[in-house]
């Protein structure tokens, strides 16, 4: 399959192309909530939320930000009832079979991270095929965060680089930053400037816990199958408003 060719394409003339943020984190709530609205069953709202990210993703794209992050399933979301969560795991394997085709075309470069071993066997196959065939793709690094949970994941690095000191390979006095985020999920991809979190709710949710450090966050009552283009460029255009300090002043 070709690769087309990157067209950055109509960045509303207000934004700065200059000041987006390169990495946008999405925790995508409300689909539940949108689909009772409707007079739909809950999993509507999932499906809906699909077409959302797809069009977010385009955006993206579109816009010329470099990665997305979208939290599709967490540690504790095992806890839905069972019908629901076997619905999201067949709906992460269709969408990945149906969408692979036009990610290439479009060079999308996507990758999974969290405990991916505890998910049906048939949907790594598709995680492990998508991200193969996507790994050398120039377009934006999209990174689905599935059976992820933050505080796992920093435990995940503390035990891998516990066990390079027990066998001699680093001494403590070495850990440093770099080296624990070589331990992370996340290894490659810098840290999210933006995160974007629908449906009204003001919490992290155990996303990205390490990364999240000086994320600015824009949080919208907008539910999230009714998160548009329009929404995310209000979203860029607060991110533009804030003064990044970083600590200093
Ligand atoms: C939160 O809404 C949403 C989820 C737990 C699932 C989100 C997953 C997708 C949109 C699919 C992504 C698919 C791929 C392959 C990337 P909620 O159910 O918590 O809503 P509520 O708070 O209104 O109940």
């Amino acid at each position: 399959m070709t690769a087309k060719p990157i067209v950055l394409q109509d960045l509303p003339p207000d934004l700065e192309r200059e000041r987006l943020p390169r990495h946008v984190a999405v925790i995508m709530d409300g689909n539940g909530r949108w689909a009772k609205r409707q007079g739909l069953p809950r999993v509507m709202g999932h499906k809906r939320g699909v077409d959302a990210l797809k069009d977010l993703l385009r955006c993206c794209n579109d816009w010329g930000i470099k990665a997305l992050t979208a939290y599709a399933f967490s540690t504790e979301n095992w806890g839905r009832p069972l019908e629901e969560v076997d619905f999201l795991m067949a709906l992460f394997e269709r969408v990945l079979r149906k969408e692979l085709r036009e990610m290439m075309q479009e060079n999308v470069q996507i990758r999974f991270v969290g405990n991916l071993n505890a998910l049906p066997l048939s949907l790594q196959a598709e995680i492990e095929r998508s991200m193969a065939d996507t790994q050398n793709n120039p377009g934006i690094r999209f990174t689905v965060a599935t059976n992820y949970g933050g505080r796992q994941e920093i435990l995940h690095a503390c035990r891998a680089i516990a066990q390079q000191v027990q066998q001699g390979l680093i001494q403590p006095e070495q850990i440093d930053e770099a080296l624990f985020e070589s331990h992370l999920y996340t290894a490659g991809i810098c840290d999210p400037d933006l995160l974007i979190r629908t449906s009204g709710e003001m919490r992290i949710s155990n996303f990205l816990l390490w990364q999240m450090a000086y994320a600015e966050m824009y949080i919208t009552e907008t539910l999230w199958p009714d998160f548009d283009r329009a929404e995310f460029h209000r979203a860029l255009t607060a991110y533009q408003q804030r003064d990044r300090r970083f600590g200093k002043v």
